[in-house]
């Protein structure tokens, strides 16, 4: 089933030039052919080749935290996982970070830019579309933080541009072999961007989707994983004594090797448990019944009608997760159940429309998880605090205040 016109709320004809982008694209055909060009560059063997930009960033993120350890600072966790999932998104697609991390701070308001958009395009996409059409020129006439957020948002594009045209000048230059994205991108684009139409402009509207697709959603799912842990002690001892163990065993390096962190089942389960309880996208990906209308589960729905599941609600359903389904229950991943609830998980899409940054998002939260958990113990500084979020598809965790405390000096 294509996609419904939810998604046309989220197109930018300013950075996307005829083709919509990965994630706005209705037309399957375009979007299939536009994803064959660029799968590879998102395998797991390509993000790997960039393992050490990762290892640099939470490097930063973990001397930062010792610092916070020793002064006894309060941290909002959610915030740092942001600001981590947004530099190393720079990274990795340009080279080179923003710097929100070393800044401390919502550098160039981005972040904010991103939040205030999401929260237009929400709006705007799940209401009928004669009046979705007028809610940008109407906030844009009416509300000073739609207008600034817009300018963001064009700024992120032209800085995103210079990095991008800063970068392809090192490569063109020879001036180091790093095998970021970018570099593949370009490699790409000049192999065969004449035969497959895949050109510059393709290439910054690739990059800048990216930043803003995967980003949030991947902080989100830190916060969440980390979130359900620092609340449920039992499962925090019971992982941390694994990495524990496997770190003794050498079976662990630091900094953490993604291919030696997916091999541990408790971190497994912990991740899994995480992401299914507070999926970074909290609402249903909508799709339009075709033509000719379907039947699901014996009910018929009729041509153009609008359907679709939302990872919020699936991930909750008791036949497959179990009667506990509402519970955090990281053990319920061990048995040999745990392979079935893999594919009912909805967490990253399904289908062809499954997210293109998955392999970047886990071999971040991968490698992220078991580096905090050895070096640090993080608690609430108010453990009586529920998990707080605010949900415009992407399901935000905000306000996550707790003290980071290092294991060993
Ligand atoms: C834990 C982190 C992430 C989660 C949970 C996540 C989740 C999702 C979901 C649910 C979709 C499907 C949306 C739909 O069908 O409406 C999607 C699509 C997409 N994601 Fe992600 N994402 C994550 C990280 C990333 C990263 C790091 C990137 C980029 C580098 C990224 C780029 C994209 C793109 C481009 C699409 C559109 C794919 C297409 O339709 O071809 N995502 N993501």
């Amino acid at each position: 089933m294509n996609k419904s016109g939810f998604y046309d709320a989220w197109r930018s004809d300013k950075v996307n030039k005829g083709y919509a982008g990965h994630f706005q694209s209705r037309d399957e055909k375009a979007h299939t052919e536009r994803r064959r060009i660029v799968n590879s560059v998102y395998s797991i063997a390509s993000v790997l080749e960039s393992e050490d930009a990762i290892n640099s960033c939470t490097r930063s993120l973990c001397d930062t935290l010792r610092g916070f350890s020793r002064n006894e600072t309060k941290v909002d966790l959610a915030l740092w996982m942001q600001y981590y999932a947004f530099d190393i998104l720079g990274e990795l697609i340009f080279g080179s970070r923003f710097g929100f991390m070393e800044e401390r701070n919502d550098v160039g308001n981005y972040m904010k830019a991103i939040h205030s958009i999401c929260i237009r395009n929400t709006i705007a996409g799940t209401l009928p579309s004669y009046l979705s059409q007028f809610t940008a020129p109407t906030l844009a006439l009416f509300n000073s933080t739609f207008r600034e957020a817009i300018s963001t948002i064009i700024n992120l594009a032209v800085a995103s541009k210079t990095a991008m045209v800063k970068r392809m000048g090192e490569i063109e230059e020879d001036k180091d072999d790093r095998r970021d994205m970018l570099r593949k991108l370009v490699e790409l684009s000049a192999d065969r961007g004449n035969v497959v139409n895949f050109t510059t402009s393709h290439i910054h509207s690739e990059s800048h989707s990216s930043f803003f697709a995967g980003a949030d959603t991947t902080a989100i799912a830190l916060s969440s994983i980390l979130g359900h842990l620092i609340r449920k002690p039992k499962a925090y001892e019971k992982l941390t004594a694994e990495i524990d163990t496997t770190f003794s065993n050498g079976l662990l390096s630091s900094p953490v090797k993604y291919n030696e962190a997916i091999k541990l089942p408790y971190l497994r389960a912990c991740i899994n448990e995480g992401m299914r309880l507070h999926p970074s996208v909290g609402l249903s990906m909508p799709r339009e019944v075709p033509s000719y209308g379907v039947t699901i589960n014996g009910y018929h729905i009729p041509e153009k009608s609008t359907v679709g599941m939302n990872p919020a609600v699936v991930q909750y359903d008791t036949d497959w997760f179990g009667t506990d389904a509402e519970q955090y229950n990281p053990d319920r991943w061990l048995g040999v159940d745990g392979k079935q609830m893999e594919k009912a998980m909805l967490h990253f899409g399904y289908g062809t429309r499954i997210c293109l940054g998955k392999n970047i998002a886990l071999s971040e939260i991968y490698k992220l998880i078991p580096q905090l958990l050895r070096e640090f113990h993080i608690h609430l500084v108010n453990p009586d605090k529920v998990l707080e979020s605010r949900n415009y598809w992407f399901n935000k965790v905000i306000n996550e205040e707790v003290y980071i405390e290092e294991r060993f000096h």
